[in-house]
């Protein structure tokens, strides 16, 4: 048969001789030269070894050995990459930069911002003391820099408007306008938001920006040199209500025809590195000066097309400046230890200098490199195309536009066919001549190829299957999100057993059904299905238009170059160190960059399911990212099972793992929540504490209730809760959020009784007029003054329709429960708005009935009305690892 071989397989086997050699153990040196050069003699392989070997305890002993040093050279490997991996993802500056940004005077600009505490929106804390603070520091960066070429302009703006699902009055914004005095028509946005959520002193989301924002305007005021166009900072007020303050400014500000394109500073977690995470739309002159100026690039084209799948809950100004604006712009956010995003925990202290010094030169060069450009002039010119852009390990920023990318990926794909297709055909040359007996082999070939994918891919549905079981175990026994303070944990449970099963099939195939192959034809074979493999998601990621298709490319292409060229040097050179570091060298791009992704999704993914509102256990999920990240990395070295002896005692190791994984695990040894100070993992609950009353149709109060409403953020609910609270059990379960629809993130809720809440600013509110429109309609309006916070429902009798609303008709529904939010920030006039009813049959229209009833919550966070007695003290009885955002609420319904 012909021998379609086989330096692969040499390379391999000179790593063994490379680790062996290391172990200086000169009986093994002997056997791997003597296996790597009895390539011709594949099929008596194994016997022969068994006959040089005379006592069975020195072929035991070199059994070992040699199983050992694979697992010892893989283990090694992957080691030394994730260890790149964690220096990469921790260094936060790698070069000091030239720049003149200053971080310890943005630092001193975080600390007051969040010495204030929670900055929610219409409290004064939000609209006057940082308004001032924020004002202040403009002032004096406008006085100190007069003289210079710039002048700058400070807007207050405090608008009101309706959008989708909400509506805000008298919010505010502060604009600044920087432009050279000879003035400017096309300006730069930078936008950051100084509010934060109830409950969390908002350094990280997002006061770090807006601390950012006002030394970047500090350091380009006083440029001696004039700017060729103009910057607009937009310090924004409400980002946390639905992103209402963009909103006003971009919908409503003279300003924003003037803005071509925008940075936008965020949050997903507390300090660490900032992310690109999306950019555009389209617009691909965005990211190349990005990745021009960027001075610590932190990026990536599958952030961006994760994000933009919708599987990550929240949403940032971007949405509303593209959406509204129409204008296209980057979004950077904070990502790390998402844990504590929208947490007590998210303070000042936990943000390194670092972290703004690289977010500060980042941001100043970008805004820099983008004012002195052509195409903020001209933008329309350069907006047609995508990106595919990634940052290496921080080291360096790489971006092509997306057409470059799919000629790469198809060059890389039928590259990989001609090499798979042209096997046969070369290898014919050794000893083949015969054209009958080419088409036998290559047919031949063929046959294994598509039954080692096959293989591949049942041992992954296994491998997963396996995982899932396990999974599904610890969800039973009540043990959900044991690895959430330590992902560690569910790595050592789910990789083993992934791995196992892997280890196992491969194993079972390799001595059931390919006994009368060779090892090494074996590990060939199985090299080229991974090849083939990743080609088939290479094509699959292009032919969708994915950006992030060059992440298989590189799985495909590195591997194929180190094998083709490896090809090369081993006939010139023979079995040597340089082949083993080359081949590793050749793995080792692809693989770190692999290792990078997979840290970057458990870094994001994780603290989400702390917050999510699904009902997929949160094991399944995680066991089936540790079991995605497992066949991924396994897919390269696959083949060395089929190249070593036995797996029994990898098997065993990697048993033994697993089974004390789980009896830890199932013991409860390890505890989701933590209120370790230096990384906390707080288990999310909100808590409000509220009273209800409903009226009769004619207005009377007809009946109240009052109330602790529990809502519940993660999967394991009140399970670790109520062997301290006993009261808060299943007994109380019921469906609270549904009258206090506000953070809309929550799965379940408790109900508990406690004493009235009587917040002085009380709820106002009233029918100002009702009338019969010609055509048959009630038309109401009504008039509603409260806390900043309110919502309101609206659910029309089963005899009756809404047909129409002051609020825009994009979220009418005229059947079923129609919702609005709305918030105000101070001095806000009374919440003035109409509905419109038709009767659908006003004979049968029950007089007692009425039309439709109105459901308002009202929300009170700041000063005494957000806070009561019995609040505070049942608070106190939660354990300490517990986080919960609690405030007062009550709600109101009227029926007319
Ligand atoms: C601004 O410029 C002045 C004079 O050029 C200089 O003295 C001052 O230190 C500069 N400030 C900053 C923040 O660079
Ligand atoms: C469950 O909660 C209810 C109401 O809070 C309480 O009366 C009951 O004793 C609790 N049950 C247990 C087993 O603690």
């Amino acid at each position: 048969m012909c021998e379609y071989k086989t330096n692969f397989t040499q390379v391999v086997l000179s790593l063994f001789l490379f680790v062996r050699s290391a172990m200086s153990d000169p009986e093994f040196i002997q056997l791997s030269e003597r296996d790597s050069q009895q390539d011709q003699q594949q099929q008596r392989d194994s016997d022969e070894e068994e006959a040089a070997l005379n006592a069975p305890q020195s072929r035991e002993h070199k059994r070992l050995m040699r199983e050992s040093s694979a697992v010892i050279l893989l283990l090694g490997f992957g080691f030394l990459l994730w260890i790149l991996v964690l220096i990469s993802v921790q260094q936060l500056i790698i070069s000091s930069s030239p720049g003149h940004f200053n971080s310890v005077r943005a630092r001193k600009h975080l600390e007051r911002i969040t010495s204030v505490g929670p900055r929610t929106v219409g409290s004064p804390e939000n609209e006057i003391t940082t308004v001032n603070y924020l004002l202040d520091q403009i002032e004096q960066i406008r006085s100190e820099s007069e003289a210079g070429p710039h002048s700058i302009i400070v807007d207050v703006q405090r608008p009101s408007g309706c959008f989708s699902i909400s509506c805000y009055d008298r919010l505010t914004n502060i604009a600044v306008k920087l432009q050279p005095k000879t003035s400017a028509q096309h300006f730069m946005l930078a936008n950051c938001h100084f509010d934060s959520v109830a409950n969390s002193p908002g350094a990280s989301d997002d006061a770090v920006g807006c601390s950012v924002m006002l030394e970047v305007l500090h350091s380009l005021a006083n440029l001696s040199t004039p700017l060729k166009h103009g910057v607009i900072f937009l310090f924004n007020g409400a980002e946390e209500t639905y992103l209402q303050a963009s909103h006003g400014f971009i919908t409503q500000h003279p300003w924003a025809r003037q803005v071509r394109a925008f940075v936008n500073l965020e949050a997903a977690g507390v300090g660490g590195k900032e992310l690109v995470f999306q950019t555009g739309p389209r617009n691909p002159w965005l990211v190349q000066a990005y990745a021009r100026a960027a001075v610590h690039p932190f990026a990536t084209v599958v952030g961006q097309e994760i994000f933009q799948s919708g599987l990550i809950p929240s949403g940032t100004d971007f949405y509303i400046f593209s959406h509204f604006g129409n204008i296209p712009g980057i979004d950077l956010a904070f990502i790390e230890n998402g844990f504590l995003y929208h947490t007590k925990y998210d303070t000042p202290d936990r943000i390194h200098t670092d972290s703004i010094q690289r977010a500060g030169d980042n941001i100043l060069s970008v805004l820099q490199h983008l004012v002195m450009s052509d195409e903020l002039a001209d933008s329309s010119e350069y907006r047609h195309g995508n990106m595919v852009f990634f940052d290496l390990l921080g080291l360096m920023m790489l971006a092509y536009p997306a057409h470059v990318g799919t000629v790469i990926n198809y060059i890389t794909a039928v590259a990989t066919v001609i090499y798979l297709g042209g096997k046969c055909l070369l290898t014919s040359s050794v000893g083949c001549v015969l054209a009958r007996h080419i088409i036998c082999a290559a047919g031949r070939y063929m046959r294994n190829l598509v039954c080692a994918v096959f293989v591949l891919i049942l041992s992954w549905f296994f491998s997963l299957l396996m995982v899932l079981l396990v999974a599904w175990l610890v969800t039973l026994m009540g043990r959900s999100m044991f690895w959430y303070s330590n992902l560690y944990a569910a790595v050592y449970l789910y990789g083993p057993a992934a791995v196992c099963v892997l280890l196992l099939i491969h194993t079972l195939v390799k001595n059931r059904c390919y006994r009368s192959m060779s090892r090494v034809d074996l590990a060939e074979l199985f090299f080229d299905g991974s090849l083939l493999l990743w080609c088939f998601v290479l094509l699959f990621f292009t032919h969708r238009g994915w950006c992030s298709a060059y992440v298989p490319m590189m799985m495909v292409l590195f591997p194929l170059i180190s094998k083709l060229l490896l090809t090369k040097l081993f006939r010139a050179r023979g079995a040597s160190l340089l082949y083993s570091v080359l081949y590793l060298t050749g793995l080792a791009v692809p693989y770190v960059y692999i290792l990078f992704l997979i840290h970057l999704v458990f870094e994001v993914f994780t603290p989400i399911m702390g917050r999510s509102k699904e009902e997929i256990p949160p094991d399944i999920i995680l066991a089936s990212l540790v079991t995605v990240a497992t066949v991924i990395l396994s897919s390269y070295f696959i083949h060395f099972i089929y190249l070593s002896h036995s797996t029994k005692r990898v098997l065993a190791v990697l048993g033994s793992v697993f089974t004390l994984m789980f009896v830890l695990v199932s013991c409860g040894l390890f505890f989701p929540y933590s209120a370790d100070p230096s990384s906390p993992r707080p288990k999310r609950v909100f808590i409000q504490h509220i009273t209800r009353s409903f009226h009769t149709l004619n207005g009377s109060l007809q009946s109240s209730d009052s109330g602790l409403c529990i809502n519940d953020m993660d999967y394991t609910g009140m399970q670790h809760i109520t062997p301290h609270i006993p009261q808060i059990n299943d007994s109380i379960g019921t469906h609270c959020q549904d009258w206090l629809p506000y953070y809309g993130f929550t799965r379940k809720s408790w109900y508990l009784p406690a004493p009235e809440v009587s917040p002085k600013a009380a709820l106002e509110f009233q029918l100002l007029s009702r009338q019969e429109t010609q055509w048959g309609t009630v038309k109401m309006t009504f008039e509603v003054k409260g806390p900043s916070h309110m919502s309101l429902s609206l659910s029309p009798r089963a005899e009756a329709s809404l047909s129409g609303w002051s609020f825009g008709s994009g979220m009418l529904r005229h059947s079923g429960e129609s919702f609005i939010f709305y918030s105000h920030g101070l001095d806000a006039p009374a919440w003035t708005f109409w509905i419109e009813i038709s009767p659908l049959k006003s004979s049968d229209t029950s007089p007692d009935e009425g039309l439709i009833s109105l459901a308002i919550s009202a929300h009170y966070f700041s000063g005494s009305d957000g806070r009561s007695e019995p609040l505070e003290s049942f608070l106190k009885r939660f354990p300490d690892w517990v986080f919960s955002s609690s405030w007062i609420s009550t709600y109101h319904v009227y029926r007319y």
